[in-house]
């Protein structure tokens, strides 16, 4: 049987033997397991430190450089807002608003409760399809305030107001 620590470190390394790209540098690293996991554990920087033959400080300073990753466990759902440029013109700005306040929150961040992470992205790579979000690495497009509401009625098992 494994244990929590033994399970964690198994995910950090298969994520890091899954790199099959010829240049492997700290930072691709780090976006792999940041990737597998959601975040990047103690446990996991002191892995990615053996794994590149670099310091544990060399590893901090490379991942606290980058606002993406993030040293505490995402909520239970992860929703990716989009406000880039092709997103901003087909409407994402209420989009993003009727998320906001169906969650109760002012800016990109977690839900009191644990259960929502929010994040802006500036482009989920589905410009057409705007305005996009994605939801637990789900994209969805075309939304309107009224369908964001439902989505994040529908994740949170609570109703909207
Ligand atoms: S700008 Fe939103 S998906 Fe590209």
């Amino acid at each position: 049987m494994t244990t929590d620590a033994e399970g964690l470190k198994e995910r950090v390394n298969k994520a890091l033997n899954s790199q099959d790209q010829s240049t492997i540098t700290l930072l691709s690293s780090l976006l792999v397991v940041h990737d597998e996991l959601g975040y990047m554990p103690e446990e996991a920087v002191e892995e990615v430190a053996r794994y590149t033959n670099s310091t544990i400080n060399d590893v901090w300073g490379v991942a606290s450089f980058y606002t993406n990753f993030r040293f505490t466990p995402p909520g239970t759902h992860t929703v990716e807002l989009c406000w880039g440029p092709s997103c901003h013109v087909m409407g994402a700005m209420p989009v993003v608003k009727a998320v906001l306040d169906a969650l109760g929150l002012d800016s990109e961040s977690d839900t009191p409760d644990g259960k929502m992470t929010v994040r802006f992205n500036t482009c989920l790579g589905a410009c057409a399809q705007g305005p996009v979000i994605s939801v637990d690495h789900k994209l969805m497009g075309r939304l309107s305030p009224d369908v964001a509401r439902q989505v994040i009625a529908g994740l949170d098992g609570e109703g909207v107001e």
